[in-house]
């Protein structure tokens, strides 16, 4: 039986979402004159204060969607919608936050001066940057080394400073790519309760990318699966436990089973 749901409470749902992405598709030019369909007909409602994981293996356009939802990227077809407006419609990406896959720290600046670097573009004042960069530091536990330069921090800790520069803009919607996947399992898991705690105080809507299974499990209220390439969702599935989340739970591990099917 088809339910034929009323157009009203369609734009009402799409506005309680954050973002939604509907009929996404994107293709690349190549040197053989093809065009390489890297997403095709993808649509996605991510509610409001959610963390939302989009899972799937390499090379399926995980990141040409994250891509597309900052912006950094115009889709071919189909539209990007904050609030139930189109992003183009506005300045949608100035609550928006990146952390990409690579930590892409300064060198030559100190973990503060790499926290302040957000807040440059903007007419903040100088010693609210200051103070604003301290507190960021602070909420990712990295107070007292606010004057180390990357060279003299561990993998975690640059994750971490790299978190608290996506922190210190005060994002409404903070995307991840594959932000964990250098570290070692043990301070990835860190970082997972970490995300989870500053979620709990801060509220933002989180978008990451994965291809860890597990992962998304642990973090996520729901999981988009994407097909190979072309990318599309093949299910959205929502992740109805309580946090934490320990991996090694029968009632996890079935999740993680269960999407590994889908992948
Ligand atoms: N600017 C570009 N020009 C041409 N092809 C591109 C471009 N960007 C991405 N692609 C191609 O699009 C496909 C998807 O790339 P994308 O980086 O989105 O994958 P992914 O799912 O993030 O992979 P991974 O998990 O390895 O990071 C790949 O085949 C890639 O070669
Ligand atoms: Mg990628």
């Amino acid at each position: 039986m088809n339910v034929v749901l009323d157009p009203a409470r369609v734009r009402a749902e799409a506005a309680a979402s954050a973002i939604t992405l509907t009929d996404i598709s994107k293709w690349f030019d190549t040197a053989d004159g093809e065009p390489l369909t890297v997403l095709k007909n993808v649509d996605l409602a991510v509610p409001a204060h959610s963390v939302f994981a989009i899972l799937g293996a390499s090379g399926c356009g995980k990141s040409t969607l994250l891509n597309i939802i900052s912006g950094i990227l115009e889709p071919d077809r189909g539209q990007v919608c904050f609030n139930g407006t189109p992003a183009r419609d506005f300045n949608a990406w100035r609550s928006i936050s990146y952390m990409f896959q690579e930590d892409r720290l300064l060198p030559w600046r100190s973990a503060l001066a790499n926290v302040e670097f957000s807040l440059e573009a903007g007419s903040m004042p100088r010693p609210e940057r200051h103070a604003r960069a301290h507190e960021a530091l602070r909420l990712v536990e990295l107070d007292g080394f606010e004057d180390a330069f990357p060279y003299q921090l561990s993998g975690g800790m640059r994750s971490r400073v790299a978190l608290a520069r996506s922190l210190v803009t005060e994002p409404g919607t903070l995307l991840m790519d594959e932000p964990f996947s250098r570290l070692d399992a043990q301070t990835r898991a860190q970082m997972h309760e970490e995300v989870l705690r500053i979620h709990e105080l801060k509220h933002m809507t989180i978008v990451f990318v994965t291809h860890d299974v597990e992962e998304a499990v642990v973090l996520a209220d729901r999981v988009a699966v994407m097909s190979p390439r072309p990318g599309q969702v093949r299910e959205v599935v929502a992740i109805a436990l309580e946090r934490p989340r320990d991996p090694t739970l029968p009632a996890v591990t079935r999740y993680i089973q269960r999407l590994r099917a889908l992948i």
